[in-house]
């Protein structure tokens, strides 16, 4: 079984009132909570549906952002990496994060460089490799200390770059199998997926990349057809899980989970 697709745990966090406040690239509109929630449960359900255990965090008001779990850590079989947002206003939700990790995983390291940033949504891990896209919040100095922290678990890092203007890495790709990479074509045209099987996201239909693959079934955005379709024809089960609420935040389905199997 594959560890960058096949999970036994998620962990999730509620969406805060103050989502209202969330960081956006561009303003399009208020985020309503209560279709936040209903979509935030119509994906949890989906979790637990393939038999994973799902562990549900309560909101934190402080941090708008919070429900955008996946920055906070790398989850790997050998130990998790706390990471270093760099939005001033999401770097302490990793503190918030660690604890719960901690309870679960023997191995628990933390991104510390005062210079050093990385955001979980900039990293794709696939069964050879883990791929950091440099971005407005990913430098080349959380990429080098993440690199040296997962070395000795027997991990690579390759560093590629998110296309300029787009939030993170995985906003525009997702892996859906052990060679199989989901990608818009601007980013898969930088070249960076030499050696997998790319999927190409229909054109006009960019928001469509961030899927996740979680255990037998993909997760991805609702209303983008041409680019269900693909999916579809190459053979994955799918799901459609509402998203426009966390669109208006740049968010999408990687940004909701941590995903994982721990070794104790
Ligand atoms: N609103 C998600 C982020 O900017 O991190």
């Amino acid at each position: 079984m594959s560890f960058s697709t096949h999970f036994s745990h998620a962990i999730t966090r509620r969406p805060a009132a103050s989502i209202t406040a969330g960081l956006r690239a561009v303003d399009i509109g208020t985020p309503d909570l209560s279709l936040m929630l209903d979509h935030h449960a119509a994906y949890i359900a989906t979790l637990r549906e393939t038999g994973a255990t799902v562990i549900e965090l309560p909101a934190l008001e402080a941090f708008p952002d919070s429900v955008f779990v996946e920055d906070t850590a790398l989850c790997l079989p050998e130990g998790a990496v706390i990471m270093r947002p760099g939005a001033p206003s999401r770097l302490g939700e990793a503190a918030e994060m660690a604890p719960h990790l901690r309870a679960l995983y023997g191995q628990v390291v933390e991104i510390s460089g005062a210079d050093s940033f990385i955001e979980g949504g900039d990293i794709l891990v696939t069964e050879r490799e883990i791929l950091v896209g440099r971005s407005a919040r990913t430098n080349a100095a959380g990429i080098a200390e993440l690199t040296r922290l997962v070395a000795p678990w027997g991990h690579s890092v390759r560093e590629v770059h998110t296309p300029p203007g787009v939030l993170h890495f995985k906003t525009d790709c997702s892996l859906l199998d052990s060679y199989t990479i989901l990608s818009t074509t601007r980013l898969s045209a930088s070249g960076c997926f030499g050696g997998y099987r790319v999927i190409p996201v229909a054109e006009g239909e960019e928001a469509a990349a961030n899927t996740i693959r979680f255990n037998d079934v993909v997760l991805m955005p609702a209303g983008f057809p041409k680019t269900r379709d693909a999916i579809l024809a190459a053979g994955f089960a799918l799901r459609e899980i509402g998203n426009s609420e966390c669109a208006k935040l740049d968010g999408g389905m990687s940004c909701l989970s941590l995903r994982f199997t721990p070794r104790a």
